[in-house]
Formats: C-alpha cells, sequence, structure tokens
C-alpha cells in the first residue's frame, strides 16, 4: 500500500472525468448544453429587413425607396409580406425575428454535435436560460456548418429566404472551415488523452497497492505524460478557435445581427483537465526518482553487507 500514489490516482480520475464530459458535451438533446465551445446568437440576425418606424416618419419617401432597392436584390416575391409582417415586431425585434424567420435563437457547436435552440423566457432576458430544440446525431469529426443549417431553415420558413438575402457573408463559413481540420485533431487528441488518462488510472491504482515498483512509476509517467500533451494541445486549438471564430463573427456577422458567445465552462474544463493531467505527471516524476533513491539505498545496503550472513541485513 502507497499512499503517496493516492494523489496522482485521484488526478488522473479528474481528467479523465472531465476529458468524457468535453467529448460528450451535447449528446442527447441538451445533456450538458452549457458546456459549448460556441455559441452563436442568431436572435437578431437579419435585423435589416425590419422596417424601422424612425426612418419610415422621418421621411417616408426616401425609406420606401431604400427598403423597395434593398428588396429589388431578392428574388422572392416575399417583399409585401415581409414589409407588413415584419414592421410588426419592430419593437421586439431580438424576441421575435428568428421565428417570424422560421430559424433558432442560437446555435452550439459542441465536439460531436451541433445543437439549436430558443432563449427562454426570451432573449434579451438576463441570464436567459437555453431551451434546445434540436441536437444532430453524435458524428465524430464532424463539420460545423452553419451556413447550411440556416440556409435550409430559411428556405423552409414563411418568407422562403437565403443567407445571401440577409447580407450573410460567404467568409463566415470558409472562416470556420479553414479551421476544421485542427478542430478534427481535438477530437483524436481527445480520444487519447482520456485512453491514457483511463490506463493510468489503473496504473496508478497498481502503484497504490503495490510496493513501488519502479517500473510501474515508469509506466504512469509515460501515460499520465501522453494525456497531458493530448489534453493541453487540444486545450490550446479550443481556445484558438473561439478567438478565431469571435473575430471572423465579430468581423462579417455583427452587421446583420450575429453574435457569437465563447464557450468559457468548456475551456474551464479542458484546462482544468490539462491541469492535473500535469500535476499527476509531476507526482510520477517524483515517485519514479524517489523509487530510484530507495533502489540505490537498498543496494548499498545489500553492499555492506556479507552475502552470507542475512539475518544481520537491515532491508
Ligand atoms: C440565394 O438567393 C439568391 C438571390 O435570391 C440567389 O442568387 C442564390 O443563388 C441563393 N443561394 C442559395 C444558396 O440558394
Ligand atoms: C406576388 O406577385 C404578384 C404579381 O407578380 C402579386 O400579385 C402578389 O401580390 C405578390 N404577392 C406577394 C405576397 O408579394
Ligand atoms: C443575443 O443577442 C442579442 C442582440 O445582440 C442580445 O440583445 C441578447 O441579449 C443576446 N442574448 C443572449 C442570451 O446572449
Ligand atoms: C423578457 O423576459 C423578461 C424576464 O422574464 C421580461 O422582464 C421581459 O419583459 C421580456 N421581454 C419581452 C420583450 O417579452
Ligand atoms: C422549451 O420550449 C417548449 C416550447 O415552447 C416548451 O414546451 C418546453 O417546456 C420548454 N422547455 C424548457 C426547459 O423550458
Ligand atoms: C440519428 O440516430 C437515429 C437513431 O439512432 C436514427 O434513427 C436517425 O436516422 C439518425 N439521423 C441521422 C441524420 O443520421
Amino acid at each position: 500500500m502507497r499512499g503517496s500514489a493516492l494523489f496522482p490516482w485521484l488526478c488522473s480520475i479528474v481528467a479523465f472525468v472531465l476529458g468524457i464530459l468535453c467529448l460528450f458535451s451535447g449528446h442527447k438533446d441538451g445533456y450538458l448544453e452549457d458546456y459549448d465551445i460556441i455559441r452563436l446568437n442568431t436572435s437578431t440576425l437579419g435585423h435589416d429587413l425590419v422596417p424601422t418606424s424612425t426612418s419610415s416618419s422621418s421621411s417616408a419617401t426616401s425609406t420606401s425607396n431604400s427598403i423597395s432597392s434593398f428588396f429589388s436584390n431578392l428574388e422572392h416575391n416575399v417583399t409585401v409580406s415581409l414589409e407588413n409582417d415584419l414592421g410588426d415586431i419592430e419593437n421586439d425585434i431580438a424576441d421575435k425575428l428568428a421565428e417570424e424567420l422560421g430559424i433558432q435563437q442560437w446555435y452550439s457547436m459542441h465536439l460531436m454535435t451541433l445543437c439549436e435552440g430558443m432563449y427562454k423566457p426570451n432573449a434579451t432576458a438576463r441570464n436567459a436560460r437555453l431551451n434546445i430544440t434540436h441536437c444532430t446525431n453524435q458524428t465524430a469529426m464532424y463539420h460545423f456548418d452553419i451556413q447550411t443549417v440556416l440556409n435550409q431553415q430559411l428556405s423552409i420558413g414563411k418568407y422562403d429566404l437565403n443567407l445571401s438575402d440577409l447580407g450573410w457573408s460567404d467568409d463566415i463559413q470558409n472562416g470556420i472551415d479553414s479551421l476544421n481540420a485542427a478542430m478534427d485533431a481535438t477530437f483524436v487528441l481527445y480520444c487519447i488523452g482520456i485512453g491514457s488518462a483511463g490506463v493510468a488510472i489503473l496504473g496508478s491504482f497498481i502503484a497504490v497497492l503495490g510496493s513501488g515498483s519502479r517500473l510501474v512509476s515508469f509506466g504512469n509517467w509515460g501515460l499520465t505524460g501522453i494525456s497531458f500533451v493530448a489534453y493541453l494541445i487540444s486545450s490550446v486549438i479550443v481556445t484558438v478557435f473561439q478567438i478565431q471564430v469571435a473575430g471572423i463573427v465579430h468581423k462579417y456577422g455583427n452587421d446583420i445581427g450575429l453574435f457569437l458567445n465563447r464557450g468559457t465552462k468548456f475551456l474551464i474544463i479542458t484546462w482544468v483537465a490539462t491541469g492535473c493531467m500535469f500535476i499527476a505527471c509531476l507526482a510520477w516524476v517524483f515517485e519514479f526518482f524517489a523509487g530510484r533513491r530507495n533502489m540505490r539505498k537498498r543496494l548499498e545496503a545489500e553492499k555492506a553487507c556479507p552475502p552470507v550472513d542475512w539475518s544481520r541485513c537491515r532491508f
């Protein structure tokens, strides 16, 4: 029984569990929905479509001109109904627009799923809760294709719009696509990190029960080291991904009413898992060298004793 191995054992368990949470958040409609990587707030997406009373009251003719020039770009025959229907929600854009257009108020990206839903009680309420409408099936290394999802929903919606009607820039999806390979790598890395943390839990348990074999310490050092590096690279990639996508959405999305919330909770658990694995790894390094020192002492003790007379030796 070796008490000192309990500590890295516990660290490995924590890192293992947190890694599983990172991997499976957003599983089965709503499990750990808060732990998203990024969440797009689309509650005001397309707010330009809504005619405002301030502009129409100030100069009716110029507004109708600008609106009709805006809508003349639309190939769909929806101008009249858009103006009529959307005019009513002028004071409630954030809470009503998405529903009116047939889209959801938020879309979240998890490691293996894309979830969508509405804010409850409404999008502008403080601390609005997330009411999930749907999550995709879990797919390893899926691609966050928000453009296709939105286009599909808009075309089913009653105005039969598509994203270019809302002023959506292809650069948003192109930017996300350019980061896909890195996000695919995080999936693999989380699997490696979780797998080696799992084996390290077993290895540490053997060490806790055992007498302090250096081989076991060395094996655990290796396992926790691999797990640490895998978690570290994943966490860095996710952190950079969030910053990059936030930049893209800020640049191309905010004007058309698209906003991004970075997943702080996900970031916290992935970095805590990394930290736990780092501590576990350090602990095994210490165990290994402590074991070596003990071994050397034992060898010296053996040398000091005449081999025939074992009874006088103390091990
Ligand atoms: C969106 O609509 C515009 C014009 O209404 C059209 O040119 C474009 O091809 C459409 N895009 C998609 C993806 O349907
Ligand atoms: C669609 O266009 C036709 C004529 O092209 C017009 O009579 C009709 O009112 C339009 N409908 C809407 C909803 O704009
Ligand atoms: C979503 O974005 C709108 C527009 O910026 C904002 O008013 C609203 O508070 C946001 N909602 C949440 C829950 O972030
Ligand atoms: C949104 O919800 C908050 C809190 O329930 C409420 O105070 C506010 O009036 C609501 N806003 C709208 C536009 O319904
Ligand atoms: C989510 O919204 C639906 C429809 O408005 C409602 O039936 C359901 O109770 C809501 N769920 C939560 C958790 O608020
Ligand atoms: C999702 O999974 C369910 C049950 O596992 C299956 O019936 C359905 O076809 C799947 N949907 C997609 C889009 O793969």
